[in-house]
C-alpha cells in the first residue's frame, strides 16, 4: 500500500502544485477607518488569514494592517475628494505599498458619486490615467443595476488606460445564481479582470454564510476575479465583528479563515 502510494501520492502533489500556481489570495475588506480590523489577519486553527487587501471609499487611512494592501479610492468627484487625491495617492504607491487605485462609487446612484458616464470618462482622465504605469487601474464601481451605466461609460472612456472594473452586488441569499451570473455578464462585457468591492446577501447571519459557502468557491475559483470584499466591515454593516469588534464574529471566521477555494469556514 505505502510503495503503491509513492506514485499517486507523486501526482497529487504536482496537481496540487499547479493549481496552486494558477490561484491568488482575493479576499479583501470594505472598512470604514473606525471599525477595528486588526483581528483580520493571524491565523486560526491552523487556517491563515485569507484577508490580503482592505480599502476605505477614501484616498487614506489611519489603520493600514501588515498583512494587507491599502487600496486608494477617489470616491466622487467633489473638492472635498479630488483636493487631496494626487498627494494622498502617491504616498500610497510611493511609500505605502499600494499598487491599485478604484475609482467613484456607486455614480450611477444619485445618492453616491453621481455621474453619467461622460462626466465619469471626463473625471476618470483627469484623476486616474495619470496614475499608468505606476498603479492599476480601476473603472468607476457599479452597483448591480450599473450594467447600461458601464457599458456606457466603458465607451465613452474606450481611449483610457482602465485595467480592471471593480463592481457590487446586493440581493437575496438564495440567489447566490444572480451574484455568478452578475460577475460573469461584467467579465464578458468588459474583457478585464473584476473587483468585487461590495457584495452582501440579505438575510439572517445563518442565511449570509450559507450564502458564503458558495459564492467564496465561486469567486476563489473564476480566474476573472481579482478580488472581493464582503460588506460586513463598515459603519452600517459589521456582520463580520462580534458586537462592532474587535473579535470576529463567527461569520468572519468563516469569511476570513475558509482555505482558498472553499467558503466553509476553518474545519
Ligand atoms: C458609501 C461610503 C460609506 C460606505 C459604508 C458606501 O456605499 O459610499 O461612503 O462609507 O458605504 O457605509
Amino acid at each position: 500500500m505505502a510503495r503503491f502510494n509513492i506514485v499517486t501520492g507523486l501526482a497529487t502533489s504536482l496537481i496540487v502544485a499547479s493549481a496552486a500556481a494558477d490561484s491568488w489570495p482575493k479576499r479583501g475588506l470594505a472598512a470604514n477607518d473606525d471599525i477595528p480590523i486588526w483581528q483580520f489577519g493571524g491565523s486560526w486553527n491552523g487556517y491563515s488569514s485569507e484577508v490580503n487587501w482592505q480599502y476605505n471609499w477614501d484616498s487614506t487611512t489611519s489603520q493600514k494592517q501588515s498583512f494587507a494592501e491599502y487600496v486608494p479610492m477617489l470616491w466622487g468627484t467633489s473638492s472635498d475628494h479630488t483636493t487631496q487625491w494626487f498627494d494622498n495617492a502617491w504616498y500610497w504607491l510611493d511609500n505605502g505599498g499600494s499598487g491599485h487605485l478604484l475609482a467613484f462609487n456607486e455614480p450611477e446612484q444619485s445618492s453616491q458619486s453621481n455621474l453619467t458616464p461622460q462626466q465619469a470618462a471626463d473625471a476618470w482622465r483627469t484623476y486616474m490615467e495619470p496614475f499608468v504605469g505606476h498603479a492599476q487601474l480601476g473603472a468607476p464601481a457599479v452597483s448591480n443595476d450599473g450594467y447600461e451605466w458601464l457599458s456606457e461609460f466603458l465607451q465613452a472612456c474606450s481611449d483610457c488606460n482602465i485595467d480592471f472594473v471593480p463592481i457590487h452586488w446586493y440581493n437575496d441569499h438564495t440567489l447566490e445564481s444572480d451574484l455568478e451570473n452578475w460577475v460573469n455578464s461584467i467579465c464578458s462585457l468588459s474583457g478585464r479582470q473584476v473587483w468585487l468591492t461590495e457584495f452582501q446577501a440579505y438575510g439572517t447571519v445563518d442565511d449570509q454564510s450559507n450564502f458564503l459557502r458558495s459564492a467564496i468557491p465561486f469567486l476563489d475559483d473564476n480566474d476573472c476575479v481579482y478580488r472581493y470584499a464582503y460588506f460586513g466591515t463598515a459603519d452600517n454593516s459589521e456582520v463580520l465583528l462580534e458586537n462592532g469588534g474587535p473579535s470576529l464574529s463567527p461569520l468572519g471566521v468563516q469569511y476570513t479563515f475558509s482555505a482558498y477555494g472553499s467558503g466553509d469556514g476553518p474545519n
